[in-house]
């Protein structure tokens, strides 16, 4: 009897010591979020009222998803077929992709856990190290584009890649404001004084990434830091990332301290709403050649966001 009662136990623990995660995400329902190919979407173009027929009235205050909740399916498979916004398509590359999200929380950190189908695919010959990418951008109410636009309001028309970049130099994420002028080629080299950057950092005026870096059977690589006028790596990174590559599908876990109280990083507290972007770089791809959610919404605990993270 004691030896059964310890096998049991053993497989038990077993069973217990083989979740590779922080939290019993069992206990946790996932929403979906369709991620879909953007193409040359910048968000110049987005403004431009002879490019996007929803210009005139995202201008006047609409965001992105009263106009196409629902339509992500069908805009991603219109871009990447090259019918609009993409010059170069890539043949067989899928136009949306579905990503179980679930969020929570505990003492001390929040989780985020993102879930898709992995296609196994190579295409073009490895455009990155990377078999794939997710990233997470958020901002807690300071950056008025992304509460609007998530993404969208970090990607312009002369990153690389996109229809403006220019020829002898790279272009990350950035956001409008850290420049004076923006123009339908996006704001160049237009940056502001060094002492304007510095007041928007310590006023709050920035944007949080993560990055997990995926490759199969290879430990994940996790980079954070921030975005202005340019994207900054942290070198002390505070996000902790778990994946695995099973059945097809890449499960990712994302989680950082509440509350790091440091430069560039934002608390995450009770009673805020934090506003969030989700891409994903598949099949050894970078730059433009991603699929990108809409703006989503997170808050702790309770309230009207997309996602309620409960604590555990
Ligand atoms: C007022 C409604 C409205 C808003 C707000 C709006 N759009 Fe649009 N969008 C449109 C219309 C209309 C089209 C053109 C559709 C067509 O030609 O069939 C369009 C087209 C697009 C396309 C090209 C794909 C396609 O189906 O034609 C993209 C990409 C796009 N919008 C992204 C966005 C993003 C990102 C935002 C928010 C930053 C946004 N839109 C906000 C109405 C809107």
């Amino acid at each position: 009897m004691k030896i059964i009662k310890k096998i049991i136990s053993c497989v038990f623990l077993l069973q217990f010591s083989l979740s590779v995660y922080a939290i019993d995400w069992n206990k946790v329902d996932a929403k979906q979020v369709t991620l879909f190919y953007p193409g040359q979407s910048s968000w110049e173009w987005i403004l431009t009222k002879s490019d996007h027929g929803g210009a005139k009235n995202f201008r006047k205050g609409k965001g992105c998803r009263e106009c196409h909740q629902g339509e992500e399916k069908d805009m991603g498979n219109l871009i990447v077929s090259g019918k609009k916004l993409e010059p170069n398509p890539i043949a067989g590359k899928r136009g949306y992709i579905d990503v179980d999200v679930k969020t929570a929380y505990d003492d001390s950190k929040f989780y985020i856990q993102l879930s898709w189908q992995e296609t196994g695919k190579v295409v073009n010959n490895k455009m990155a190290k990377e078999q794939s990418k997710v990233t997470l951008l958020f901002d807690d109410g300071h950056v008025k584009g992304v509460t609007r636009a998530g993404c969208w309001s970090a990607c312009h028309d002369d990153a690389t890649l996109m229809r403006s970049a220019p020829k002898d130099k790279d272009v990350n994420l950035y956001l409008s404001k850290s420049r004076t002028k923006l123009t339908r080629k996006g704001g160049g080299e237009n940056y502001q004084s060094d002492a304007a950057l510095e007041k928007m950092l310590s006023d709050g005026y920035f944007i949080e990434f993560w990055q997990a870096r995926l490759n199969q059977g290879q430990a994940v690589k996790v980079i954070d830091g921030y975005l202005l006028d340019k994207r900054y790596a942290s070198e002390l990174t505070q996000v902790s990332a778990v994946a695995e590559l099973k059945n097809g599908f890449w499960t990712v876990e994302l989680s950082r301290k509440l509350m790091p109280d440091l430069p560039q990083t934002k608390n995450i507290v009770a009673g805020l709403v934090y506003s969030f972007g989700i891409a994903i770089h598949d099949e050894y791809t970078y730059g433009r050649h991603h699929h990108v959610s809409f703006l989503h919404t997170f808050s702790l605990d309770q309230g009207k966001a997309d996602f309620i993270a409960v604590r555990q």
